[in-house]
């Protein structure tokens, strides 16, 4: 007969979002490789990368009958479905870029559809690897009642030699994968315990 430690793990939605919109950026390269070692090592992680620079400016004058614009409207479905949310924001003037808060503003809306969902960031930039901008999200994330992991910390110095990323933006480094891998790990814990299907002991 089967036992709880021989059932497969529950299937874990994950949203992930990456702050930079372009195309070769090193934050959505951080987010492909999650989704990659995911498939490969976590299996009950479904990792989605949502889309976020096709939404509008946040106007409140949008907002009709309790109802938001299309993509908006998706958006909101998306995060609301997923178990938890993965960010991968560079630093723009330290702190998060505009359409990353852009689309957090949207998803905050009453009902705030962020509200206790666990979180984890990783960032790629300049000097201190994006570090300011994971503070302020963190800051960001008190009012919207998200629950971010602390450890492990993952700050890529995407300037730094030996290069992390191709020119795709694609990871190259085995270390930083590492990282990657730790990480979901650690926000896959962490989300059991928040849905109560962990008991520590
Ligand atoms: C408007 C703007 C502001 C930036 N400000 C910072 C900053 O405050 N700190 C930092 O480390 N890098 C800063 N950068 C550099 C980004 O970290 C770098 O462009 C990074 O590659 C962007 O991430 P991406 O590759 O995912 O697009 C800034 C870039 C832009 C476009």
């Amino acid at each position: 007969m089967a036992n709880a430690d021989s059932l497969p793990e529950p299937v874990m939605k994950v949203a992930a979002i990456s702050g930079s919109l372009r195309k070769s950026s090193f934050n959505r390269g951080l987010l492909r490789s999650a989704v990659e070692i995911a498939k490969e090592i976590i299996p009950h992680m479904e990792i989605e990368i949502l889309e976020i620079g096709h939404l509008p400016f946040v106007n409140t004058d949008l907002e009709v009958d309790n109802s938001f614009p299309p993509s908006v409207e998706e958006l909101r479905a998306k995060v609301l479905q997923a178990d938890c949310i993965l960010f991968a924001s560079p630093e723009y003037n330290y702190s998060v870029t505009g359409p990353l808060k852009n689309a957090i503003d949207w998803a905050s809306r009453p009902p705030n559809v962020w509200a206790d969902k666990p979180a984890a960031i990783m960032s790629a930039g300049g000097g201190f690897g994006g570090g300011l901008a994971q503070y302020h999200l963190r800051q960001i994330g008190v009012f919207l009642n998200l629950h971010f992991i602390n450890k492990p910390e993952l700050r890529v110095r995407a300037f730094e030699l030996p290069a992390k990323f191709d020119g795709d933006g694609n990871l190259v480094d085995d270390k930083v994968k590492e990282q990657v891998k730790e990480l979901l790990l650690s926000l896959s814990a962490f989300t059991r315990r928040i849905q109560n299907r962990v008991v520590l002991s």
